[in-house]
């Protein structure tokens, strides 16, 4: 075992046969994995994206409106991202994740602020419990600002990383017309309330775990973002709230998921939601998840679309802007069961 004072967990618990005490959750917020839905009957719509762009758009806009509005999460396939551009960025974050711990340890940092770090649990500043997880966090657009501070080891890092970022983000702008189409705004509404766009990447390290039944990769959170493209590797481990019930979504290699943030419930007036999602472990491997979060720039001024206010529909949160919301975000950690930080931006 590394020495006690290790700030990553993955080399804290490496070899460890029972979880540390840090980890270990309340009774009452245990991930109760035999309750949890595994029917990939239940799991979240797959959407097929091809001739997104020609004679199915009106079809496959129906198909997002309705996954938007009934779970707030889908999966996509035939997205035009090219398999190898996906397998490339999974092996080359194992590979970051296996690299000696010092060489690693270039990138701590419990600072939620930098643009590049390397981390731990959620917010180590802030929580009392510590998630079973280390993350790397890099900051993605524009791309020519934030490229110089990725890591350069594993030699292939950042070309790697910023092929995919450049393709991912082309999805998220496409996906973001649709959802405007679905939500009947100008295709390029929400993209514009973005203003200059902001884009982030974790990829999330979720060691295995001895006792998986007692803590969490992820507690139940929303994302604070507009919209979420997650990559995920062949372990499984991502869980949606759907009805009351948490439902496993089963990995299908290639496939993107896509989930709904914080900003998109405020945007669409709450016809939208964000929906709560959480992240378990298991005792036999590893797992990679990659997040790209994209989001407003913080400059932006967000609030809910004129078009969707109305006297029936009253405006239910103040504009503010995104980097108002996101300090906050950090500050109250990860743990709000109940759901989003969006309680102190609502108008009444
Ligand atoms: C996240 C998240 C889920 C997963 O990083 O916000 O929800 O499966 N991750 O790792
Ligand atoms: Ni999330």
């Amino acid at each position: 075992m590394a020495p006690p004072n290790s700030a990553l967990m993955s080399d804290l618990v490496s070899g460890a046969t029972h979880v540390p005490s840090q980890f270990v959750r309340p009774e009452h917020d245990r991930p109760n994995l035999d309750q949890v839905i595994q029917s990939p009957d239940m799991s979240i719509p797959l959407i097929d994206l091809q001739d997104f762009d020609g004679s199915r758009r009106s079809e496959i806009i129906k198909q997002i409106g309705l996954a938007c509005q009934d779970y707030g999460f889908f999966q996509v396939k035939n997205h035009g991202i090219d398999e190898a551009v996906i397998d490339n960025l999974l092996a080359v974050a194992k590979e970051f994740f296996h690299l000696p711990e010092s060489e690693r340890m270039k990138v701590y940092s419990e600072d939620p602020y930098k643009t590049i770090r390397l981390s731990t649990s959620f917010n180590v500043r802030v929580e009392e419990v510590s998630c079973w997880r280390d993350y790397l966090r890099l900051h993605c657009h524009p791309l020519e600002d934030y490229i110089h501070e990725w890591p350069a080891n594993p030699p292939s890092f950042r070309e790697d990383v910023a092929k995919y970022c450049k393709k991912v983000r082309g999805l998220a702008v496409r996906l973001l017309q649709g959802i405007s189409e679905s939500l009947g705004l100008e295709r390029d509404y929400i993209n514009k309330a973005l203003a200059k766009h902001g884009q982030h990447m974790a990829i999330n390290y979720y060691p295995p775990c001895p006792q998986p039944e007692l803590t969490y990769g992820l507690p139940g959170h929303t994302d604070p973002n507009v919209v979420t493209l997650l990559l995920q590797d062949d372990v499984g481990g991502l869980q949606v709230l759907k009805g009351g019930k948490w439902v496993a979504v089963k990995p299908i290699p290639h496939t993107f998921i896509f989930n709904l943030g914080d900003q998109m419930q405020v945007l669409s007036n709450d016809r939208y939601k964000s929906i709560l999602h959480r992240a378990v472990v298991n005792s036999d491997k590893e797992r990679i998840s990659i997040p790209t979060f994209y989001c407003p720039s913080y400059d932006a001024v967000i609030k809910p679309a004129p078009k969707l206010v109305d006297d029936d529909h009253p405006a239910l949160y103040r504009s503010f802007t995104y980097g108002e919301f996101y300090g906050n975000f950090w500050d109250k950690g990860i743990d709000k069961k109940s759901g989003t930080s969006l309680g102190m931006f609502k108008t009444n």
